[in-house]
């Protein structure tokens, strides 16, 4: 066992507590970056002047009028940019832009005295714009070849060859939609300007050091003169990874012009169509199956709509690639990935960062496919696991797939599918109109930054001279529990109890250069950091000692005492790593995290509405760090899951009427989010045990994302509720999200299904049906007819 991973027997690490702010959270005393207006004098209030079009040239900008608005101070536009007018990591996103590219695209901002007043100028101000072309859709994209960033290709042995010598081939077409964040705080940001010009920026960040630097260069800066923190944020989700820069920036050039203070908050509307979502993807898959169901081949093409510019979507997209095998042995693999350019927000990280779209990707198909080889999908799926020795697409050996197996096992066991199936079937023939259906579905991802360089991070431990102790680290608190563990490592580390540990702010000239609290990684990085820091410390202090029985206290005042330095800066970064990206090759994981869900539903066949009766997880966390918090984190990440696939439905106005490329969903009344009425009526989930993991921090697993794509459990299960009303052997096209909408839609089509074309053994083409309820993500009819021209004999 690594000395990493060694927890000493009396660990603060592994006990069931709550979360550090759990009390402040549910009272209301959690400060929150907007919080802090009321604390700052002369703060200036900053609205956006967004654009109605899709696409259009800015001709002219009149602010006068904005300026005669009582209380307006200020009009930020493109001729107030010190430094670089841009405020992406590419270099395509203009903070003030000439060419808007979205509706909802912030032309300039006002600044007020109060919001109202902001709101009132920014309705004052005259733009004029010269209407341009637009896409909306992804489908119009791809026919339309607008497309940007590399389109790299991950392959391995010969698809050709794979799917020659399969018994069936099967070819069709999966779409999902995207997802709006829906963190409870929307973007923020507190912009102050100490003396000699020093910015000072509070934003709701979950990468304070990139907000830094795009702050520092929309201001001319460099790094140092400008400090990030960041208190916490009221959810990330990956929404905060990119997206908050431009916002910081706009606060700090507000306030490096008027000197005053200027906070930029979101209200949520602004919130959901200014800023980016989860990639709504599309595939197009030719796939091979030997006689027993084994996968011999899978080819396909994966676009992803990326909005208008690339922000986050060439790593989301390798990260997509990098996961459409998911837990599954595919000899011969040619992947493609593509990012559409459409005039929508930028899409960016969401929770799974492409990891779900992938791996989506590989799920539907084994769902659709499953009854046309008349394998029952439990099977189908267990039968083609990665075994030891074997490897992904990208060359990664697959770690421990054993520990897949058990949980699988696990969880067919605990949730009694076999006789839970049993009673369905009995259900099932006993109502014509309302069915059950349950699935088992498997995650597989990946733990580790694709990039490697950003697998590092930094720590700073102080030790005070009365024995305590408050620690600073890289990462950022999203709700996601990071601090707790944090606490936990140094309290572990140390040997000290957890009250002696406190911890503070995330801070960029306390921790600097650090990578985004992102990929699930924060703590094995930070906590890698911190036990460093504490470790330093501790040597110093046993020397101290000399074999002497002190106690914490008296050993830290010798110390000082003895000029012994009480404070560390601590530092880690993962080791046995490496990618090619441009051959899409290496190993970019550390390990991989696994999980297994059995989820049962109920659906009405005269609506299409259902209800998730019982879930059954079994998740691999390692040997968990905060099993309060990581329970924690498999609920919610399942239920955000679940969200994604079953009931959040983001529509753009893909018409050609003056509306077009408006988000029409810019709420929650026309957004429908998880509930507690969505919640499974039953919900068990453990903690896979006997999992520790060599080589990271007390031998605990990443645990923030994964949980999210065990959802696919409940996406399958609806999709054996909807074939149970055809004829045995239906294969199921399901639109993502299945909506009730969707679900309806979906019945009406296996009822009228005939199993005639399996009876006669034809090639089973996976139809590609068009879905009344989800337009906007149908391939054209040339596609299709492509589609079912290429789509080969099995033999
Ligand atoms: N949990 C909560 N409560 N709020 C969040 O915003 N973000 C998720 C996940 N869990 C999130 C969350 C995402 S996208 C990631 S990458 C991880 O937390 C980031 O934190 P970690 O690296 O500490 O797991
Ligand atoms: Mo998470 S999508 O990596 O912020």
């Amino acid at each position: 066992m690594s000395h990493l991973s060694r927890r000493p027997d009396d660990a603060v690490v592994g006990l069931a507590l709550p979360h550090e702010s759990a009390a402040l959270h549910v009272t209301g005393h959690a400060l929150y970056t907007d919080d802090l207006v009321q604390r700052t004098l002369g703060v200036l209030h900053a609205h956006p002047v967004c654009s109605p079009h899709p696409h259009a040239r800015v001709t002219r900008i009149d602010t006068a009028p904005a300026l005669a608005v009582a209380g307006v101070v200020r009009v930020l536009t493109a001729d107030d940019v010190p430094g670089t007018n841009d405020s992406g990591v590419k270099h395509d996103e203009p903070l003030f832009p000439e060419i808007v590219m979205f509706v909802g695209h912030a032309v300039c901002w006002v600044l007020g005295e109060t919001l109202e007043a902001a709101r009132l100028g920014a309705e004052a101000v005259e733009v004029d714009y010269e209407p341009l072309p637009a896409i909306v859709a992804l489908t119009e994209a791809i026919d339309a070849e607008s497309f940007q960033g590399g389109q790299p290709v991950l392959s391995r042995g010969d698809v050709e060859q794979g799917l020659g010598g399969a018994t069936h081939v099967f070819s069709g077409v999966t779409e999902m939609a995207g997802q709006e964040h829906f963190y409870l705080e929307t973007h923020a940001s507190l912009a102050l300007v100490d003396e000699g010009g020093q910015v000072f920026v509070q934003s709701s960040t979950q990468h304070p050091t990139e907000t830094q630097e795009i702050v520092a260069h929309v201001l001319g800066l460099d790094s140092h003169h400008v400090t990030v923190q960041c208190l916490r944020m009221g959810g990330g989700f990956g929404g905060k990874e990119m997206q908050p820069h431009g916002f910081a920036a706009v606060a700090a050039l507000g306030a490096t012009l008027t000197g005053r203070p200027v906070r930029l908050r979101l209200s949520r509307t602004h919130d959901m169509t200014m800023t980016g979502k989860r990639h709504g993807f599309h595939a197009q898959w030719r796939v091979g199956f030997d006689d027993e169901g084994r996968l011999t081949a899978l080819e396909a093409t994966l676009t992803s709509d990326g909005g208008w510019s690339l922000d986050l979507s060439e790593p989301v997209l390798a990260r997509a690639l990098c996961h459409v095998d998911n837990a599954y042995w595919i000899p011969h693999v040619r992947l493609l990935g593509r990012v559409a350019r459409t005039h929508k927000t930028s899409q960016t990280a969401f929770r799974g960062f492409g990891g779900p779209q992938g791996m989506l990707v590989i799920e539907d198909i084994l769902g659709r496919c499953a009854p046309l080889l008349g394998i029952d999908p439990v099977e189908l799926r267990s039968s083609n696991f990665y075994v030891e020795g074997q490897a992904t697409p990208y060359g990664q050996g697959v770690r421990h797939p054993e520990r897949l197996v058990a949980a699988w096992d696990q969880v067919l066991r605990s949730a009694r599918v076999a006789g839970r199936r049993e009673e369905i079937a009995a259900f099932n023939a006993a109502h014509e109109h309302t069915k059950r259906g349950l699935a088992v579905t498997p995650v597989k991802f990946g733990i580790s930054f694709n990039f490697t360089a950003f697998n590092q991070a930094g720590a700073l431990v102080h030790v005070y001279k009365d024995g305590s102790v408050l620690i600073n680290h890289g990462g950022t608190e999203m709700g996601q529990g990071l601090h707790t563990k944090m606490l936990q490592v140094a309290a572990t580390t140390l040997g000290i109890p957890l009250e002696r540990v406190r911890l503070a702010p995330t801070r960029t000239d306390k921790v600097p250069n650090t990578s985004a609290t992102a990929a699930s990684s924060s703590a094995d990085l930070n906590g890698g950091a911190v036990k460093d820091a504490c470790e330093q410390i501790l040597t110093r202090l046993t020397d101290v000692a000399a074999g002497r029985e002190l106690s914490w206290d008296e050993l830290v005042r010798e110390a000082y005492f003895s000029r012994v330095q009480l404070w560390a800066a601590g530092f880690y970064r993962t080791e046995g790593i490496h990618w090619d990206s441009t051959v899409m090759r290496g190993h970019p994981f550390k390990y991989f995290a696994y999980g297994v869900a059995a989820a049962e539903v109920e659906v009405d066949g005269f609506t299409g509405a259902y209800r998730t009766r019982r879930v059954d997880i079994v998740h691999d966390v390692g040997d968990s760090l905060s099993p309060l918090v990581d329970l924690g984190q498999v609920e919610g990440g399942f239920v955000q899951g679940m969200g994604w696939l079953t009931l959040e439905d983001l529509r753009w106005d893909e018409s050609d009427g003056p509306g077009r490329g408006r988000l029409t969903t810019q709420s929650a009344s026309t957004y429908k989010l998880p509930a507690f009425s969505e919640l499974p009526d039953e919900l068990n989930v453990a903690l896979l045990e006997r999992a520790h993991e060599d080589g990271v921090v007390y031998g605990s697993k990443a645990v923030g994302e994964p949980p999210l794509m065990l959802a696919f459990a409940v996406r399958e299960a609806l999709r054996d509720a909807v074939g149970a009303f055809g004829p045995d052997g239906t294969s199921v096209a399901l639109a993502s999200p299945a909506t009730p909408e969707a679900v309806f839609w979906a019945t009406e089509r296996a009822r009228s299904a005939s199993p005639a074309s399996l009876v006669e053994g034809l090639p089973g083409l996976v139809p590609d049906q068009p879905d009344p309820t989800a337009p906007r993500l149908h391939p054209t009819s040339e596609q299709v007819a492509e589609q079912a021209a290429d789509t080969p004999a099995g033999t």
